[in-house]
């Protein structure tokens, strides 16, 4: 727990966005912006967190409505009249006994290292996160003299001269406790755009004969902000190309670091192998040795050590077991839980079913909502009838068990232990064990018969 306050600039519209979702709400890697600094803060252990919200508030808030979110304290900027009156609004709702972090929400990728070297930095002083960009257009500029900096300037307010300066203002800045108490209430808008800056409590700072301390960030993607769709993108690279070097770091093979997309969090064994074009999203774990091939989009998924995912693959909060075989083409939806040495081939879809050991679907079948038991070997084109069209009825399928090709198994039925089922059966009623079970009109052949012919015109 850190003796902290962070409040999160939100308010801002985001026009170049051209969008009608707020800003903060545009995703990276699959979270909204604002959700990764309040991760961010979060993780920094503080004890409040104040989110300033205005443009698209009730959506805003409405995405950070879960119970988990409910450390989160919100202040609503009515109007958007500059960052310093945007800090002014959370006021109420934080300890002025503590020192405050003003974070952006639409500065995603700061690290944690980073605001914590500021905390360091922090004392009794104001303390500014910096940077020295090779084009600083745009940005506040740090203003020095003989070394220590007196203010900030904003473009728009700055002369020549001071647009020379290569040293910009981040926005991230930490308070001293009570001075944004003392000091908000105070500021003016008499300057380029009519706003009240943030910026200038730098100059009261100085004016009561505080030290500002100032930090950089390691690299300066940290302090990049979202304000257009092509600034959005640039920042998704960015973010997937650090996962990507954390993944090889822990000694996963990526066929091509450039070419995998994580949207949540992947943890992977040892001597694990991804190949192009995988997507991740939500919670995935991938075992020891475990093989992914290209083009699989994997979502809150456990994979077992050993286990070949084959090309094309879709698997979406499932279990795969250690050694099993899936895809291509193959498709485990919501409940899919598959053991051992299981095979799913092409065309196979799995929902909401269990298959123990050693079982396979080799081709183009729907299981849903099915207990199948272990060696079980599903023939092609196989159907489980698991809605009536009104309920969803579940099938038991115990070990052993052999279905024959383009079988329907009429749910709720069972399929006791090592049953044959012969091909093309309409499984209707339970099939006791060990016998061969079918449901077919009998084979006949028409002698002398002869095809129509086409009535000439
Ligand atoms: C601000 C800084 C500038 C710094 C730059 C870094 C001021 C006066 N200037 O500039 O020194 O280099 O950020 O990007 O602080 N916001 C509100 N309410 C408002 C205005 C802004 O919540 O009324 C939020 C925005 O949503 C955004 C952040 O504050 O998250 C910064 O706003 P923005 O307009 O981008 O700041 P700049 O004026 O560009
Ligand atoms: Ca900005």
């Amino acid at each position: 727990m850190n003796k902290l306050n962070v409040v999160i600039l939100a308010a801002g519209q985001g026009k170049r966005m051209r969008s009608d979702r707020p800003k903060v709400l545009h995703a990276l890697a699959g979270r909204p912006l604002l959700g990764h600094v309040i991760d961010t803060a979060r993780s920094l252990k503080p004890s409040n967190i104040c989110v300033v919200y205005g443009h698209g508030g009730e959506q805003v808030r409405a995405a950070f409505a879960a119970p988990a979110d409910a450390d989160l304290k919100w202040a609503e900027q009515k109007e958007q009249l500059g960052t310093g009156h945007a800090v002014m609004q959370a006021l109420p709702q934080i300890d002025a006994s503590l020192p405050t972090l003003v974070l952006y929400g639409d500065v995603p990728l700061t690290r944690v290292e980073t605001l914590q070297s500021l905390l360091r930095q922090a004392g009794a002083n104001l303390a500014l996160l910096t940077a020295v960009l090779p084009d600083p257009t745009g940005y506040g500029r740090i203003v020095r003299e003989a070394g220590k900096v007196t203010r900030i300037v904003e473009q728009k307010d700055a002369s020549d001269k001071e647009k020379a300066i290569a040293e910009i203002n981040s926005g991230i800045m930490l308070a001293p406790p009570g001075a944004l108490q003392r000091w908000l209430p105070t500021l003016g808008n008499g300057n380029a755009q009519g706003e009240y800056y943030l910026t200038d409590i730098v100059a009261l700072a100085v004016a009561e004969g505080m030290a500002i301390a100032t930090t950089q960030p390691r690299d300066n993607w940290e302090i990049d902000g979202v304000n257009s769709k092509a600034q959005l993108a640039a920042l998704e690279r960015i973010h997937q190309h650090n996962l990507a070097l954390q993944l090889l770091e822990a000694g996963v093979t990526l066929a091509d670091p450039k070419r995998i997309d994580i949207r949540g969090e992947v943890t992977c064994g040892r001597d694990v192998f991804i190949d192009v074009n995988v997507v991740f999203e939500g919670e995935v774990s991938v075992g020891d040795g475990a093989h992914i091939s290209a083009n699989c989009v994997i979502r809150n998924a456990s994979i077992g050590a050993g286990a070949v995912i084959h090309p094309f693959t879709l698997i979406d909060d499932a279990a795969v077991g250690d050694e099993s075989l899936i895809g291509p083409f193959a498709r485990l939806r919501p409940g899919a839980k598959l053991g051992r040495d299981v095979h799913i081939g092409n065309f196979v879809e799995v929902k909401n079913a269990s298959i123990a050991d050693h079982s396979k679907a080799n081709h183009h079948a729907y299981l849903g909502d099915a207990t199948i038991g272990s060696r079980v070997n599903v023939g092609a084109g196989t159907i489980i009838c698991n809605y009536d069209g009104a309920n969803k009825h579940h099938t038991i399928i115990e070990d052993d068990v052999f279905i024959g090709s383009d079988t329907q198994l009429v749910a709720p039925v069972i399929v006791r232990k090592g049953a044959t089922i012969a091909a093309g059966t309409t499984l209707t009623k339970e099939a006791p064990e060990g016998q061969l079970t079918l449901s077919r009109a009998k084979q006949t052949s028409v002698a002398g018969w002869s095809r129509p012919t086409k009535t000439k015109k």
